[in-house]
């Protein structure tokens, strides 16, 4: 049967069909031939590789070439900070973070506290400021390596940022803009302008460094309408073209059928704020379950870990593939109960957001070194 989603950078909805939405954007699966490429410099591959979690990519095969050459890459990635961040934001700062350590490269990392001024009518400048700054410890709670990771906040790195902006601005239509991103005679013209503003980053460490240097950009796809911009204007302006690497999202806790509106809702998933009750809760209460109706059923048939929302979420966040697997086989047959599936994961995740908490504390002192100036 087939479903109906949408992907956008500014909506997710429905089920999405991964392969298809490769063929709609018109990037590639990431081959078992680029993997092993990839592991031959790594060492043992990330799990959201081996999973396939991190999945597609724009010319990845390409940037590892030139690797084997040795010519050196750089990682961007990013964040717009309307709200607190959740844990789908942490899923791509995850592999970001190995992926610098693996390759021992730096991240510029983009905080795009002007986009979410001019696309969320409510948000202030204050309010997006602040977020930056909140969100920025999220990232730093990570472990990144202070002395290759740069954090630009947009409306702060202006003087740099702009003058590569208006580059890129200079060489894109409107009626390319609106083809690109959906916008009508309605946007605001701030939201025209912005697109050049994403794509800045992928061109700053060549301009930083004087060298031609690509960019890796490692992101869920629905950020992808921005890299076919960046891409097209990048030989014009002479700059290699930007490479990406895209993952799946974390679905939504209430599940593909929940409410598509609520998507973005409190219940829907769980912000590294939440504390261990809240996050307990919206598991237990919320997290769409494969299990069945009663326990006599369950126990005869077994569940389906496939459309469990613990399962799926799981799958993000265990690395341990033996312990992944006895859950999902425990599950399908009728072993593993959902209230005790739901439990695994409410532990994962307290866990993590216990320890999550003190590094964000500690990252408080140490922001001041990963903020870009200029
Ligand atoms: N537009 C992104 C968002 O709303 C933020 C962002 C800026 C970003 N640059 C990026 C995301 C690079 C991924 C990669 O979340």
């Amino acid at each position: 049967m087939a479903k109906d989603f949408i992907v956008t950078p500014w909506e997710v909805k429905g089920e999405v069909d991964y392969d298809k939405l490769v063929e709609q954007f018109g990037t590639s699966i990431i081959s078992d031939d680029l993997i092993n490429k990839i592991k031959k410099h790594t060492g043992k591959l990330h799990y959201m590789l081996r999973r396939k979690i991190f999945f597609s990519h724009r010319d990845l095969d390409i940037l590892m070439k030139e690797y084997e050459q040795g010519k050196k890459f750089a990682l961007y990635t990013g964040r717009g900070p309307s709200g607190h961040t959740h844990m789908g934001h942490l899923i791509p700062w995850i592999f970001t973070k190995w992926l610098q350590d693996a390759f021992d490269i730096p991240l510029y990392f983009q905080m795009t506290d002007d986009e979410k001024f001019l696309c969320k009518p409510k948000l202030t400048q204050e309010e997006t400021k602040k977020f930056s700054y909140e969100n920025a410890l999220d990232l730093i709670a990570l472990g990144f390596n202070p002395k290759k990771t740069f954090i630009i906040i947009d409306t702060e790195y202006s003087k740099t940022l702009y003058n590569i902006a208006i580059q890129v601005a200079k060489k894109v239509t409107a009626s390319n803009a609106k083809a690109v991103f959906g916008f009508t005679n309605e946007t605001n013209i701030g939201m025209y302008f912005w697109p050049a503003v994403q794509a800045a980053p992928c061109f700053l460490p060549s301009i930083l460094s004087g060298e031609k240097i690509r960019t890796l950009i490692p992101a869920a796809i629905d950020q992808d309408p921005y890299w076919r911009i960046a891409r097209d204007v990048a030989p014009k302006l002479g700059y290699p073209k930007t490479a990406a690497i895209h993952c799946t999202f974390l679905p939504a806790l209430t599940g593909p059928k929940g409410k598509m509106s609520t998507s973005e809702g409190m219940q829907s998933t769980i912000f590294t704020t939440d504390d261990e009750k809240t996050v307990r809760n919206k598991i237990m209460k919320y997290a769409f379950s494969g299990g069945k109706d009663t326990l006599k059923e369950h126990r005869k048939h077994g569940g389906n870990p496939d459309i469990d929302i613990s399962y799926r979420w799981l799958r993000f966040l265990e690395d341990n593939d033996k312990k992944l697997k006895k859950i999902y086989d425990d599950y399908k047959s009728g072993k593993l109960l959902s209230g005790e599936l739901k439990q695994i994961l409410v532990d994962k995740l307290n866990n993590f957001l216990k320890k999550h908490r003190e590094k964000k504390e500690k990252a408080k002192k140490q922001l001041d070194k990963f903020i870009l100036k200029d």
